[in-house]
């Protein structure tokens, strides 16, 4: 298969880059009994390699469960950071480094102390979408999957911080009826998408459905039928009636919509500017060239502060036991 070259920095060292690198990372990958856990917002090739796609949670189950020894992670820092909580003494890499997310940053750690500490009897519920500092200092992580559910488990007069992302949290608000306090984090790919022009794609396509993830911002979602995590909408439009989506979220998702309903047409959600600003400029970091190189150095690895590895690992297992309470 051909390979386009990812960035002009990788030119020299692509020069000994196999041919096939597919093939060559089915070969490393017995080599290493490594397993690749990939997030929908991966380019397309990434996630035909992988061998599992999933939401935030369905990647930590993955995570929690897996027999292989080295975990290649084709997603985010926050998620593979999650990998190696979960898995502390297996070799966890991450195809560059530098692929973090603005939700996770837009909660830094010594700022979230102070904010804590002013709500002295409020439990603690964090989006996966954080830092493991962050995680450290929370009692319950959540996804985009289970936040509603989670919520609801916990007693009716235990007050809730939910953090970071404001538009997650306001979307469980409305759900559950729950006052929460909220830290004012978002997603820059998911406050990126315009109404206007929502309203507009839906007057032109009036029998295709409106989808988006929780992440968008409320006037995104008033116009949608069905929000849910990646894998939530992924399941939603198999089953739906409909034919065709518009769909608010990053879209590589689309990728495997094409794939399980090949007959459905799929549209992007359009952001406010005429830019790829609704891809995730993050998760579009890795490329496959990253991968095998990953994979054939072993490196960059995850690495993590012992103390800090405990203390985020609790509020994760928690999140795993009360899902699993869910299925
Ligand atoms: P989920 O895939 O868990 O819905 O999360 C979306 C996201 O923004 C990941 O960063
Ligand atoms: Fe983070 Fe948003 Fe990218 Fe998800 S889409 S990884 S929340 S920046």
């Amino acid at each position: 298969m051909f390979t386009q070259l990812a960035s002009p920095s990788l030119s020299r060292s692509t020069l000994s880059l196999p041919k096939d690198l597919f093939a060559a990372i089915a070969q490393l990958k017995r080599e290493l009994n490594a397993v690749i856990l990939a997030h929908y917002y991966q380019e397309p090739d990434i996630q035909d390699i992988a061998d599992y796609i999933g939401d935030s949670l369905g990647l930590s189950q993955q995570a929690a469960s897996t027999q292989a020894e080295v975990i290649v992670f084709a997603g985010v820092h926050f998620m593979a950071e999650t990998a190696k909580i979960l898995n502390p003494d297996k070799l966890v890499l991450l195809p560059d480094l530098e692929a973090g997310c603005s939700l996770a940053d837009s909660c830094p750690p010594a700022e979230f102390a102070k904010f804590k500490a002013a709500y002295p009897d409020h439990l603690v519920i964090s989006y996966i979408n954080c830092t493991a500092e962050i995680k450290a200092m929370s009692d319950i992580i959540c996804t985009s999957s289970n936040a509603v559910q989670l919520v609801r488990q916990v007693p009716e007069n235990q007050p809730i911080i939910f953090a970071p992302d404001r538009n997650l949290g306001r979307y469980v608000i409305q759900q559950t009826g729950r006052e929460m306090v909220l830290w004012q984090g978002s997603c820059m790919v998911h406050e990126t998408f315009s109404e206007k022009k929502m309203v507009q794609l839906q007057i032109q396509h009036p029998d295709a459905e409106a989808i988006a993830h929780p992440e968008c911002e409320p006037a995104i979602l008033r116009h949608a039928s069905y929000i849910g995590s990646t894998t939530a909408l992924l399941n939603y439009i198999q089953q739906s009636q409909k034919t065709a989506f518009i769909v608010a979220t990053e879209p590589g998702i689309i990728h495997q919509m094409q794939k399980v309903a090949p007959h459905k047409h799929f549209i992007p959600a359009p952001p406010l500017n005429n830019c790829a600003c609704n891809e995730c400029p993050h998760m579009r970091l890795n490329t496959l060239e990253k991968l095998y190189l990953a994979m054939k150095n072993r490196t960059p690895e995850i690495t993590l502060p012992e103390g800090i590895q405990a203390a985020a690992l609790r509020p994760i297992q928690r999140m795993l036991a009360m899902s699993a309470l869910l299925q």
